[in-house]
């Protein structure tokens, strides 16, 4: 049974592995974590997934990274650490997303993000433009 918790050090390790085998995620350095909102997916002792997010005013946040395992991809891990992370925020949630990656951007609407703007040039390693989206959560 999958529990959501407050990612620590000890996760590091499997979280880097995480973010190397996706794709659509950033690629920062995961000690970094720490320092921000962030949570982890657990079954028992295993990592499935994680979210990383900041709080940028009273009312804003911001979705910097999130991530599940391939193996453990569309039973609902990513809703889950979403939802863990909103609750009782209220305000408007913003996020970036690769303009290539269909998956995270069917997954954003699916939960009620929307398109709000594009930044060309947004990222590099490849270059591409971002997609900024936004949900309101109350
Ligand atoms: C995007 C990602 C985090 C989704 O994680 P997940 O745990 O598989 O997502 P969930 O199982 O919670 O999916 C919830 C809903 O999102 C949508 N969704 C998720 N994956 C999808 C896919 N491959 N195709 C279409 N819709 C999808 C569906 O509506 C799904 O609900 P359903 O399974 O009941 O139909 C995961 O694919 C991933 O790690 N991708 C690589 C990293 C990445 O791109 N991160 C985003 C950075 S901005």
């Amino acid at each position: 049974m999958t529990a959501i918790r407050r990612g620590r050090a000890e996760d590091l390790e499997v979280v880097a592995a995480i973010q190397q085998a996706s794709l659509g995620a950033a690629r920062w350095n995961v000690a970094d974590y720490l320092e921000q909102s962030f949570l982890v997916a657990v079954d028992g002792d295993r990592i499935l997934g994680f979210l990383v997010a900041r709080t940028v005013a009273a009312d804003e946040c911001e979705i910097l990274n999130l991530a599940v395992a391939p193996d453990f991809r569309r039973k609902g891990v990513a809703r889950g650490l979403l939802d863990s992370a909103l609750q009782g925020f209220r305000g408007g949630v913003f996020l970036e997303v690769r303009e290539s990656n269909g998956i995270a951007q069917e997954f954003y609407k699916s939960l009620g993000f929307k398109e709000l703007s594009k930044r060309k040039g947004y990222y590099d390693s490849p270059p591409e433009t971002a997609i900024v989206m936004k949900f309101y959560s109350c």
